[in-house]
Formats: C-alpha cells, sequence, structure tokens
C-alpha cells in the first residue's frame, strides 16, 4: 500500500494500571490516547527508567511504568486489544522492557507471536527497554499475543505496552455528515450487524455489511444501503435524511419500528424498499 499513513481509526494501547487517573499522557508528542489494561496475569513495576527519546516512536515514559509478566519458563498469553478487529492490516507496536534494577544480567530472552504467527523471534530483553514492530500486520476478530520464553532465559516472559492502529489510505475519510448517521443507525438498532464499527466506507474492501460507498477525491461517500433480510430490528433515525449521497436504500424483510423518517433531501435517491 504504497500511499497510505497510519490513520486513526482505530487505536488501542496496553498501559499497566498506574497510580493517576489521567485519562492519557500529557508528555506524548502523538497525542496518543493510552487506555490501561489488565487481565489475570501478573503486574510488576519497573525499577529503571527509560528515556522516550530513546525510542524512535516514543512511547512515555510512564507506559514502561508496569508490565504485565509470567514466572520463569512460562508462557504469558493476553488477549489484547480486547474487542474483535475489522479485517484488514494494521500497526501493531509492542515495548518490553526488563522490571529489574539495571544488572549485567537483568535481561531475558522470549519469542512473540500474535495470533499464533511469529512476530518476532528470540526477543532479547533488557532494563533499557525495546520496541518491536510491525507497519502491516494482517488482524481479524480477537487477537492473542503469546510471549514464550526460551528455555535458557533466567527470567520469565513480559510486555509493558502495545499499539494497535488501523492503516486508511493517504487522506482519505468518509464525510463525516454520513459516518455520523451511521452512527446513529447502529445505535438505534436492536442488533446491528457485527462489523459496524470504525469508518464505514474505508477500508474500500472492507465496508460495513450492507454498505456501499463511491471515493471521489479523498472523500468517500455512502451511495446505497441494502441490509435486505438482515433480521434487524429498532428504529430509524431522522437524520437519515442527512446521506444526501444515497441513490439505493433497501430495508426490506426486516422488523424496524417507529415511523419512517422524511427523505427531502436524499436527491439522488433511485430505488426504496422499506417494506
Ligand atoms: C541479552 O542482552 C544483554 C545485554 O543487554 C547481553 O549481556 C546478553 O548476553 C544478551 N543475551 C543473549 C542470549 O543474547
Ligand atoms: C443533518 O446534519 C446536520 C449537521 O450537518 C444536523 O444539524 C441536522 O440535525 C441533521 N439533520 C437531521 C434531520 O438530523
Amino acid at each position: 500500500m504504497k500511499d497510505n499513513i497510519i490513520g486513526f481509526k482505530r487505536f488501542f494501547f496496553l498501559w499497566l494500571s498506574v497510580l493517576s487517573f489521567e485519562p492519557s499522557f500529557p508528555d506524548d508528542p502523538y497525542y496518543r490516547l493510552w487506555q490501561p489494561f489488565t487481565d489475570k496475569n501478573e503486574v510488576v513495576s519497573t525499577q529503571t527508567s527509560v528515556s522516550s527519546s530513546d525510542f524512535w516512536n516514543k512511547p512515555p515514559e510512564k507506559a514502561f511504568s508496569k508490565a504485565i509478566a509470567a514466572g520463569v519458563g512460562k508462557k504469558l498469553e493476553i488477549q489484547w486489544p480486547s474487542g474483535s478487529l475489522q479485517s484488514t492490516r494494521y500497526y501493531v507496536s509492542l515495548y518490553f522492557q526488563d522490571n529489574r534494577a539495571a544488572s549485567a544480567n537483568s535481561w531475558r530472552v522470549f519469542s512473540v507471536a500474535v495470533n499464533g504467527k511469529t512476530f518476532y523471534n528470540n526477543l532479547n530483553v533488557s532494563t533499557g527497554g525495546v520496541t518491536i514492530y510491525s507497519a502491516e500486520w494482517p488482524l481479524s476478530g480477537p487477537t492473542k499475543i503469546t510471549l514464550t520464553p526460551d528455555a535458557k532465559s533466567s527470567a520469565g516472559p513480559l510486555i509493558n505496552a502495545g499499539e494497535v492502529y488501523q492503516i486508511l489510505p493517504f487522506g482519505t475519510r468518509t464525510l463525516a455528515k454520513d459516518v455520523a448517521v451511521m452512527e446513529e443507525l447502529a445505535r438505534n438498532l436492536d442488533n446491528p450487524p457485527l462489523d459496524w464499527v470504525g469508518d464505514p466506507c474505508l477500508p474500500q474492501e472492507n465496508s460495513w455489511t450492507g454498505v456501499s460507498c463511491s471515493i471521489k477525491d479523498t472523500v468517500a461517500r455512502i451511495i446505497s444501503l441494502d441490509l435486505t433480510n438482515a433480521g434487524i430490528s429498532g428504529t430509524l433515525p431522522l437524520t437519515i435524511d442527512n446521506l444526501s449521497a444515497l441513490h439505493h436504500l433497501w430495508l426490506g424483510g426486516n422488523k424496524f419500528s417507529g415511523s419512517i423518517p422524511e427523505m427531502n433531501s436524499l436527491l439522488k435517491l433511485e430505488t426504496l424498499y422499506v417494506l
């Protein structure tokens, strides 16, 4: 994907409960949103601080303050990000640091797999910290990160932080007004399709179920919405009148309740099935 930037559509960080209630770290040069994550695994505190300027992707120092860890010789498995991801490629970056006081023996070796596929083999993690990343890693559905210790490593695996975000074509976005309508529609439905999260049109090969879009210049617009026989119940929002690029609206075979909103602004509408 040549002209891609890293989009901010999916943006997760693994960060282990620090004692403040700050929603994110003000010292983050990229204004990333860091969210705490904990699970059943043990949490350890870090004794040696790192300087974020030592890392090209500049994680805030606090992201290293705690780690999820497993004992010597034990595998560490985390389900993170915790949600289900739309099937596409993601930028994935993971951060590690040996939590012990700095010494010649404060390092450990383990391999990192994401959804069973090797992400990095025999990673040597010392108190200086290390980041490993992939610019385009395919993910789909739930994500599992597995750290497998080297048999000779005298300490178990651990992980401090991570980022996963979705790659979007350079500059392309779905018109905000169309996104707002679709998000409201999703909220109004009792059982919206499972993939109705993120951008409704992008990435193009993966638009929301039932949604078709056209892209002109760098703006995607929703041109048809087909939920025929999708077994959906709920109401239609009034804002549906804002989908001004819509050509086809097919909602038949569902259990919508309430009244049909006005569609006076849908000047391009060619076909409409609501029953
Ligand atoms: C891991 O790195 C440390 C230095 O940080 C080094 O002393 C040690 O030998 C390395 N271990 C392996 C197995 O490469
Ligand atoms: C359409 O969007 C505008 C904002 O662009 C909003 O103010 C308006 O309420 C929306 N229309 C309807 C019918 O909700």
